[in-house]
């Protein structure tokens, strides 16, 4: 028998796999393919105190291993989640993570409020790090007095497990990785999408109707595994790594890289199994090099 269990600050994980937010819904869409309880959790699609329509169509493109997607945050609003979606997701035995975005500090910490009264929602990812928005998103990750100002005044209000995470779209991540520690992180998740564009020569027009938009998928991985370990060396906090992790192999690697817990985007998209499928790689990677426990893998680099 292998330990798969995992801590995250005071989150406990059966397992180190989560899905990552805005490729997963509401978990609920995802129920006819797999018992969502066999992850170690969830992260559900952005949200934010108002509600948004998102970017025009296009807003989605693929690029050779990789896809590009500018949806723009796309959602009913903090209140519709409570009232509407939160009493369908109370029932799993999972740890249901929600993603808060907002355009002011104001906004976040207003959603935030919202989320602290749900009961079982252990825990949220602040998403300083949106690059498809105009306003807010991304701008709040890219500088340490930002970042720093959001989370601390999100941490004000709200008592359960604060994540932030972090935008690849940066000169030092470390950086941003430190000032959040300060005032309050619980842990990082890193990365979101990197900055990107693509265009068809053939009709001489961007792919995406907001011309530039985030990738995501295995062209991101090597970048994203610098990131993590990069952040591994600068922060006393958990980190939880994702960007194109597609197997579970990849997702050892994150864990050598120093990374606690990891999520799964884009590879859904490929094979709606994969979560699940890495859970049961891991496990096998770990009985076949005869390591007790996942946690020994963390940072083992
Ligand atoms: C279609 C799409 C929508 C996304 N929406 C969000 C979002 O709402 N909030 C967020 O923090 N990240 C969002 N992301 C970023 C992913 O959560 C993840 O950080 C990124 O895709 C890298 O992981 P991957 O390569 O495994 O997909 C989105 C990604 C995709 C592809």
């Amino acid at each position: 028998m292998v330990d798969l269990g995992v801590k995250i600050g005071n989150l406990d994980l059966k397992n180190p796999v989560m899905t990552a937010s805005g490729t997963f819904g509401y978990g609920l869409e995802f129920e006819d393919f797999f018992d969502l309880n066999r992850l170690g959790g969830f992260v559900v699609k952005g949200t934010t105190l108002h509600a948004r329509q998102g970017n025009p169509y296009p807003r989605s493109a693929e690029t050779p291993s990789g896809m590009l997607n500018a949806v723009g945050l796309q959602n009913r609003g903090v209140k519709y989640f409570a009232e509407y979606i939160y009493p369908k997701l109370e029932k799993f035995q999972t740890n249901v993570l929600v993603n808060v975005s907002g355009s002011t500090v104001e906004e976040y910490v207003e959603c935030a409020e919202v989320i602290n009264e749900l009961e079982h929602i252990p825990g949220i990812e602040l998403n300083i790090s949106c690059p498809n928005v105009k306003e807010g998103g991304m701008t709040f990750g890219t500088s340490c007095p930002s970042a720093e100002a959001v989370v601390r005044e999100v941490r004000k209000v709200y008592d359960k497990h604060l994540m932030v995470k972090l935008s690849p779209n940066v000169t030092s991540i470390e950086e941003i990785a430190r000032a959040v520690e300060n005032v309050g992180a619980d842990s990082v998740s890193l990365i979101n999408t990197l900055l990107a564009m693509a265009i068809d020569a053939e009709s001489r027009k961007p792919l995406l109707s907001t011309i530039t938009g985030g990738l995501s998928g295995p062209a991101v991985k090597p970048v994203a595994l610098r990131m993590v370990w990069q952040v591994a060396q600068a922060v006393k906090i958990p980190i939880v790594g994702m960007g194109g992790i597609m197997n579970a192999a990849d997702a050892v690697e994150f864990m050598l890289a120093g990374a606690s817990a990891i999520q799964v985007g884009t590879a859904g998209f490929v094979d709606p199994l994969a979560p699940v499928k890495i859970v049961e790689g891991i496990e096998d990677y770990l009985k076949r090099h005869k390591i007790e426990s996942v946690t020994d893998l963390v940072g083992s680099l």
